[in-house]
């Protein structure tokens, strides 16, 4: 692992991250959304992450109000700032997918390729662990290269690609399916 990087070792709660001092992870609070919101939005913005619009605090406090006990959201935090978070989202009503979970992972625009993104993912795949959850899916465009190369770097991999799934200003694109065990069976 690169000096670089942010420690992915789950137990520490501390991690420096490259030059830009010490980032902290914790259970995020409902205080939280308005900076969730913004990092989510800056995803947009960047077109890489979402075929979703921005979305609106209240928007977010309704997401951030449907995780339960079972569904954590996690953020990392630098000099009392949130500079990314992610989640672990019901996948599906069902009860039969009750332990499978939907990741979403944001980090904020100038703190991305600093080791943020792996150690908020290994944390939360941690939680999951500890939560007895069974399996993590997320879905994301196959040319987002820091996605791509951070999920298969934690274990994820691809179950396929939906072609021309989902439309955004009427152009269609393709969705890569992937997920990570998180128990023997
Ligand atoms: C995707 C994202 C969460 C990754 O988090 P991050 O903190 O930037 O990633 P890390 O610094 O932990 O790096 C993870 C890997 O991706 C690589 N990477 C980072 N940015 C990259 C880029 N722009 N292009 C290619 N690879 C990149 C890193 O080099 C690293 O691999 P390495 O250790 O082999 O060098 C973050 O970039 C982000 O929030 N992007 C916008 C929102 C988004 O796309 N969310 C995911 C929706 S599916």
């Amino acid at each position: 692992m690169s000096s670089r990087r942010a420690s992915a070792a789950p137990s520490k709660q501390q991690a420096s991250v490259g030059n830009q001092g010490a980032v902290t992870f914790r259970a995020a609070r409902e205080a939280d959304v308005p900076a969730i919101t913004e990092i989510f939005n800056q995803g947009v913005e960047d077109g890489m992450a979402t075929l979703d619009p921005p979305h609106t605090v209240g928007q977010r406090v309704a997401w951030f109000r449907e995780h339960g006990s079972n569904e954590p959201v996690i953020v990392a935090e630098s000099g009392g700032q949130v500079v990314g978070w992610a989640s672990l989202s019901q996948w599906s009503a069902r009860m039969c997918y009750d332990t499978v979970k939907e990741l979403s992972i944001y980090v904020r625009r100038e703190w991305r390729g600093k080791g943020v993104g792996e150690a908020l993912l290994s944390r939360l795949l941690q939680r999951g662990q500890g939560l007895g959850l069974h399996k993590v899916t997320l879905f994301c465009f196959p040319e987002n290269a820091a996605g791509v190369k951070l999920y298969r770097r934690l274990g994820f991999v691809d179950v396929g690609v939906f072609r021309s799934h989902g439309v955004r200003n009427g152009i269609w694109h393709d969705i890569l399916a992937m997920e990570r065990q998180l128990t023997d069976h």
